[in-house]
């Protein structure tokens, strides 16, 4: 097995569904207003999952055009992983059904649970496989649904999210570039903040879970925005002290994107200037594991990421968990040897 020193990202891909849900039509469902939404999240608008479509559809978008971008074809993927906390179905997994409906013969497929640091924690996985030689290629999607797990007559948090999924072809690049550190973290005393709470084998569906509305996101909005104001900014710099790079070395910052109150904060903490951050979550409100991949496919599209840009991804999420990631980008693949 040939190792490979340096591994990145070589090709991006997204899709959101094409109905929009704005404020103004929140307005008619909860008690809410347009003024409320914005003026403490950000979001102006979300996309909605149509009744037909569910995560696997979503994310088979995103994975073909991240395999375009790289020009990698789905039967050379060795590895597909799948953040994601709106699985089609418990089992089979929705990594399985994706490598079957690309047709990807020799790839291992599993899903990931880290809620909205599920991406994060997806290419720090996916990355070591390439790295020690193991496999060349893997794919790596986050994606959701959360219209379908949302309690739409819970205003607390149905102004909150919204469906979507980025995907990232990962492969050697060439030596230097590729991802430079990883900080991945998790407090497990923090889960009741952030849960669903029934479905599961601690209370299976039953009429009086759907009674007591226990299938639907549960959130202590106050509580998990407290943690996020802290570890984005701390597992950001642990991130690049690990990579040995300074706050000033920051051409982009793609943070999860639940809150612009949130990432206000951790750029103020990283001192960087707002035209070097990238927010979306105006258009598509908090998507978990998605948010993150998603906006990275936008900047990358755009044109803005040249080679030898340094990024740093950074997220948090319910578990508690937390990830960050320092990149120098670069989408050149490492020619393949073809002996050791
Ligand atoms: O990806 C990880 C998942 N989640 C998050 O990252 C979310 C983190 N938390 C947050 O973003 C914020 O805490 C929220 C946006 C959820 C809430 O903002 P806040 O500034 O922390 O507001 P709050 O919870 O202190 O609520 C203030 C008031 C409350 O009314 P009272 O009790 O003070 O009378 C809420 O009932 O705002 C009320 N409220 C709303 N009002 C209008 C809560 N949701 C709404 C709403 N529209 N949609």
């Amino acid at each position: 097995m040939h190792r490979n020193s340096s591994v990145g990202i070589l090709g991006t891909g997204s899709y959101v569904p094409e109905k929009i849900l704005t404020n103004k039509e929140l307005e008619t469902m909860v008690d809410t207003s347009d003024e409320w939404i914005v003026s403490r999240t950000g979001i102006c608008e979300r996309r909605i999952s149509s009744e037909q479509e569910a995560s696997s559809d979503l994310a088979l978008y995103a994975a073909e055009k991240a395999l375009e971008a790289a020009g990698i074809r789905a039967d050379q993927l060795d590895l597909i992983i799948v953040a994601t906390v709106t699985p089609d179905t418990s089992f089979p997994s929705t990594a399985n059904i994706i490598q079957d409906r690309l047709g990807a013969k020799k790839a291992a497929s599993f899903d990931l649970a880290a809620a909205c640091s599920g991406f994060l924690y997806g290419i720090a996985t996916a990355s070591q496989f390439i790295e020690n030689g193991l496999y060349r290629y893997a794919l790596v999607i986050g994606v959701e649904c959360l219209s379908k797990i949302v309690d739409w007559t819970d205003r607390n948090t149905c102004v909150l999210f919204g469906d979507g999924a980025g995907a990232a072809v990962l492969g050697p690049v060439e030596e230097g570039f590729g991802f430079l550190s990883f900080d991945l973290g998790s407090d497990g005393a923090g889960g009741d903040l952030l849960k669903l709470p029934a479905g599961g084998s601690r209370l299976p569906a039953s009429e009086q879970t759907i009674a007591d509305r226990l299938h639907y996101v549960y959130m202590s909005g106050g509580d998990v925005f407290k943690f996020a104001v802290r570890v984005m900014g701390s597992s950001a710099e642990a991130a690049l002290e690990k990579a040995g790079m300074k706050k000033e070395e920051i051409d982009f910052l793609v943070p999860h994107q639940a809150n612009l109150r949130i990432i206000d904060a951790a750029v103020k903490r990283l001192g960087l200037s707002i035209d070097k951050v990238v927010v979306n979550l105006d258009r598509y409100g908090n998507m978990s594991a998605a948010s993150i991949p998603v906006a990275l496919d936008e900047v990358v599209r755009q044109g803005r990421i040249k080679q030898g840009d340094r990024l740093v991804l950074v997220g948090f999420g319910g578990g508690l968990t937390w990830g960050a990631c320092v990149l120098r980008w670069s989408m050149k693949e490492k020619e393949q040897l073809n002996h050791g």
